[in-house]
């Protein structure tokens, strides 16, 4: 699969709780880097922001063991993956519009979400290797698509997109693809060409956002406006993969966490 260099080593299952806890499992077992779990559902899938995946057969689900070039720099490989993402989703859904990552790795294709990642380091017991998930709605029905709950963007599928079915093997060839091969690139030049790519693949890019910190949907008080949200044009990313915000005066800053929860076209 992969030209040169590190290539996957594929593990298929049916259903499993979640491929993040198959691939920590395997890591336990003394498996590493290369290593992706693919599977066809799963019942306990787990999304960022303490969210639950919704995992039904249809979708891709798949997590991949891999070593950030720093310790604890699980963000890079978002951003990698992210980037990954957005470059497959264009390449199988050559006709659709308006098909670009939000800040950090969310696919979007029409401003819905299609496919996410979660990044989780494994501990220093693993010399820093994290299991990087992604998760693509690719055949999963509209009825299917209303479980997913608490995202801003609303979701939405390739199906839904073309009216056509993908086979999986195919979208899983494309995606496992991309991302060695980005990841290739950045073991051997840093996250700087991964962050150039992701940005060409951002439409939020020159845009007024607003960024939400992390679990402010979890806090019942919450209230429209309070603190804990910021809106800024958005500039890009900076070489750590923080988002980097402009306010109206041109000060420029940078924000590790959070999730951009709307935007001013
Ligand atoms: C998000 O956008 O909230 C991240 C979603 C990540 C879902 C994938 S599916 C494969 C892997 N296993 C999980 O339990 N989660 C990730």
């Amino acid at each position: 699969m992969a030209p040169e260099g590190l290539a996957p080593k594929l593990h298929f299952f049916d259903t499993v709780d979640s491929t993040n806890n198959k691939a920590r499992e395997l890591a336990a077992d003394g498996g590493g880097e290369g290593i992706v779990v693919i599977a066809k559902s799963q019942t306990q899938g787990r999304g960022r922001h303490r969210r639950v995946w919704h995992s039904p057969e249809g979708g891709l689900y798949l997590s991949a063991l891999l070593y950030p070039r720093e310790k604890r720099r699980a963000s890079d490989l978002s951003i990698l993956a992210g980037a990954a993402l957005a470059q497959s989703v264009k390449q199988l859904l050559p006709k659709s519009k308006d098909v670009t990552v939000k800040w950090p790795n969310d696919c979007l294709v029409g401003w819905k979400k299609v496919a996410g990642v979660l990044c989780e380091f494994l501990g220093e017991d693993y010399f820093n290797l994290c299991v990087v998930g992604i998760g693509i709605n690719v055949n999963v029905a509209d009825e299917e698509l209303k479980k997913f709950q608490g995202n801003p963007f609303g979701a939405t599928s390739f199906l839904g997109e073309t009216g056509g079915q993908f086979p999986l093997d195919e979208t899983a060839h494309i995606v496992v693809n991309k991302l060695f091969q980005l990841y290739r690139i950045y073991q051997t030049q840093g996250l700087a060409p991964i962050q150039y790519v992701w940005e060409k693949n951002c439409a939020f890019i020159g845009k007024k956002v607003e960024l939400r910190e992390s679990g402010w949907r979890d806090n019942p008080s919450y209230k429209e406006g309070e603190v804990g949200a910021t809106q800024g044009k958005m500039e890009g990313i900076d070489e750590s993969g923080a988002i980097v915000l402009s306010n109206t005066t041109g000060e420029r800053h940078s924000y590790l966490s959070g999730e951009i929860t709307c935007y001013w076209p």
